[in-house]
């Protein structure tokens, strides 16, 4: 089954096809982020307009990079939450007239789940029950997930995104935007024991986390330093970040890799790209035995591959929409 893929709910336009939930046959993709960096962070307005420009010779793309033409798409799946809502809209409407001119099935896909589904891409044997760590510039969340489409939230951040953290301290430090990749790029030979930086915990909800003070605490140290007119040390305490937020992410994770017994450990989103959080986990897990899923590098951001292959698993449990399918800004994984 040939699936026509769309994603558009933050700063990427990207289109792909992809078999039988497996097998991509094209991923393109337009990246906005240049737009962006001239003003420090995704503006949600330039966003939709890139969306607008970007899409319909995307998807032009997406079909000449695989071979195919309109008529082998078998059906059509779009990324339709959660994410920047006027972002979302565009690829949620371009997908719906695509389906109805080409009169095939509509699949709308939640976004996290389409990260989740990235790891399929990347790991032919990978199949649920796994627990999987989400960390996106969105959204940060442990996932419980029992099958292809049956799946819950066990822990999530209250604030921030660790991937938000990463582009707040990111620009606070003047890196550039988005910032988790300079970052970490800065930290390699930093000591990470330089700067002391808080670990938060939410009373009562141990697999729950919180950013927002970690952010904080990077701010303050920069104005206590400006004061004293004194420079902090790049690489250290872009190493001392990286431990922290992984000092946060790993134990959670690791906890609900015990309760849930899978011995399955999935990681998906873009900071999942960081070389920290990497090598804590894989660390940890071969210490415990515990197989673990990385995706590539080039699959950790948004695509449209990952939609493609959630798709065809929404698809096989009858998930489908039809015109009146509407974005959301925010919703809940286990709606799917
Ligand atoms: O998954 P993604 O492409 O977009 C969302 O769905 O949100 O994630 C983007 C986030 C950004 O915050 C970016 O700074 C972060 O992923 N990121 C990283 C790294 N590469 C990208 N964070 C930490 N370390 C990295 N190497």
């Amino acid at each position: 089954m040939n699936i026509l893929a769309f994603e558009s709910t933050c700063d990427e336009t990207a289109v792909a096809l992809v078999r039988d939930g497996r097998t991509v046959l094209s991923d393109a993709i337009a990246s906005q982020v240049d737009m962006h960096t001239l003003y420090g962070g995704v503006v949600p307005e330039i966003a939709s307009r890139k969306h607008v420009e970007a899409i319909a010779g995307l998807a032009d793309r997406a079909l000449a990079d695989a071979g195919l033409t309109r008529a082998d798409v078998d059906a059509v799946a779009v990324s339709y939450a959660p994410g920047l809502i006027g972002a979302v809209l565009v690829g949620v409407n371009f997908a719906k007239s695509v389906a109805l001119a080409l009169g095939v099935p509509l699949i709308p896909v939640h976004h996290i789940r389409g990260h989740i589904a990235a790891n399929y891409i990347a790991h032919p044997d990978l199949e649920p029950p796994f627990v999987c760590l989400c960390v996106s510039g969105g959204n940060t969340l442990i996932a419980d997930v029992r099958s292809y489409t049956d799946m819950t939230v066990m822990g999530a951040t209250r604030d921030d995104a660790a991937g938000e953290c990463f582009d707040k301290a990111a620009r606070v430090l003047g890196i550039g935007y988005p910032g988790g990749a300079p970052m970490d790029r800065l930290a390699q030979g930093g000591d990470d024991t330089m700067y002391e930086l808080p670990r938060s915990h939410v009373e009562g909800h141990p697999l729950d986390m919180s950013f927002s003070g970690l952010k904080t605490a990077v701010l303050n140290l920069l104005h206590n330093a400006q004061q004293k007119g004194e420079d902090l040390n790049g690489p250290g305490l872009a190493a001392s970040f990286q431990r922290a937020v992984s000092d946060i992410l790993v134990p959670r994770v690791m906890e609900a890799v015990r309760q849930k017994g899978y011995g399955k450990l999935a990681v998906a989103g873009g900071v999942g790209a960081n070389s920290r959080i990497r090598s804590d986990l894989e660390k940890v897990c071969k210490e415990q035995g515990i197989a673990l899923y990385l995706p590539p590098l080039s699959l950790c951001g948004d695509n449209g591959a990952m939609v493609g292959s959630q798709g065809y698993y929404e698809y096989l449990a009858g998930h489908t929409a039809d015109s009146a399918l509407n974005a959301y800004a925010n919703r809940d994984l286990g709606l799917g």
